[in-house]
């Protein structure tokens, strides 16, 4: 009997892409974070193996990609992204690095409350066909002998309410204990580029007049945080996002082979965002007093622990980078069960 298929979440992000799949070998899920680094064409930089150039691929429309944090990455924030060779490509990449190469997957991705869903509330049955279609093309690696996984399905969930199953579920799919998610549950996802706040009732409801995004995120925290360095040292380089990145987890950050403490600036460009983003979610949802929870998810979540405290019923998820990603995962599962079907 063939074996079943392995399922494989992909929340891919305009920061970083997050997989949350099933173990391939052990028991433990499969977990793993890289950043939206993809530029068109072959590029040298890309790490190379005996079978040559491992992070390039090619669409089977012909389109060529390197995927690497150390190329220059192309803005994927355009339209299309969604449904695009580049966004099929960054899935493969995922899948490869998540160890999925050679075996069968069945993918769930997201879309954003914006596209998943009609201004009028419906859902959006073209933009997710369209996704998925995308999804199930095929994709290789320039290097002949690296093999890739094999998407044998596709499946697409709305980002929010995916986030809304994770706070619900626990890892074993059963809910959890004192989580009411009957009434209207706010969930505010801060990402990288945006903050999207989606009202939901009833698990799967959305309120679009109290829904929305704002074009505020955690590289507004990196574009701060460079002007800040710029003043303080004297000098206009720009600085490699995964330098910021790391600046604002450790506090330090290296100039001219010597190592910085910039704890301070570090927390005043934090908190420049983090208030713009209090204000945003004030303004969408005033006190929340009618709400069971405001849920925070996404990396920001991690990086602005104060936002929830402003609300009596404000919460941050477990490993909140994940919520997506994992809600994603457990609500596929869930839909796996009930169809009696039980993927890897
Ligand atoms: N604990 C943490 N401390 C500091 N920064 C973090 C932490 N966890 C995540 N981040 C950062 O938060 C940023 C946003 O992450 P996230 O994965 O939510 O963005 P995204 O989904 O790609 O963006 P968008 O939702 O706007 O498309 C990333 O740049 C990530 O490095
Ligand atoms: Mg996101």
């Amino acid at each position: 009997m063939a074996k079943n298929p392995f399922l494989v979440a992909i929340d891919d992000g305009y920061a970083q892409i997050k997989i949350f799949g099933s173990p391939l070998d052990g028991s433990e899920p499969i977990r793993k974070v890289f950043r939206t680094s993809v530029r068109s064409g072959r590029h040298r930089i890309a790490s190379i193996d005996g079978g040559g150039f491992v992070d390039c691929y090619r669409a089977e429309e012909g389109d060529e990609f390197t995927v690497s944090e150390e190329v220059e990455s192309e803005n994927t924030q355009f339209d299309s992204f969604h449904t695009s060779t580049m966004n099929r490509v960054l899935a493969h990449h995922g899948l490869a690095l998540a160890g999925y190469r050679d075996r069968n997957v069945e993918l769930i991705t997201g879309l954003p409350v914006a596209d998943y869903f009609s201004p009028d509330g419906a859902i959006n049955e073209e933009k997710i066909s369209t996704k998925t279609g995308n999804l199930l093309k095929a994709v290789t690696s320039i290097s002949p002998e690296t093999k890739l996984a094999r998407v044998v399905g596709a499946d697409i969930g709305c980002q929010a309410v995916a986030a809304l199953f994770d706070y619900a579920l626990d890892d074993n799919l059963k809910p959890r204990p004192g989580v009411d998610i009957s009434g209207p549950v706010a969930i505010v996802d801060i990402g990288g580029r945006t903050t999207d706040i989606a009202v939901i009732s009833g698990g799967s409801k959305i309120d679009t007049k109290r829904s929305g995004t704002s074009n505020l995120g955690v590289l507004d925290v990196y574009k701060g945080l460079e002007q800040a360095l710029h003043k303080k040292f004297g000098f206009r380089d720009t600085l490699p996002i995964k330098d910021l990145d790391l600046a604002i987890r450790t506090h330090k950050i290296r100039m001219w082979n010597k190592v910085e403490e910039i704890g301070d600036l570090v927390k005043a460009a934090v908190r420049e965002i983090e208030t713009q983003i209090e204000r945003e979610v004030e303004r969408k949802l005033s006190s929340a007093a009618t709400m069971n929870a405001v849920v925070f998810v996404g990396g920001g979540a991690a990086l602005f622990p104060n936002a929830p405290k402003q609300l009596r019923n404000g919460v941050t998820v477990e490993d909140p980078e994940f919520a997506n990603a994992r809600g994603l995962w457990k609500s596929a599962r869930l839909q796996q069960r009930k169809q009696g079907r039980n993927a890897a």
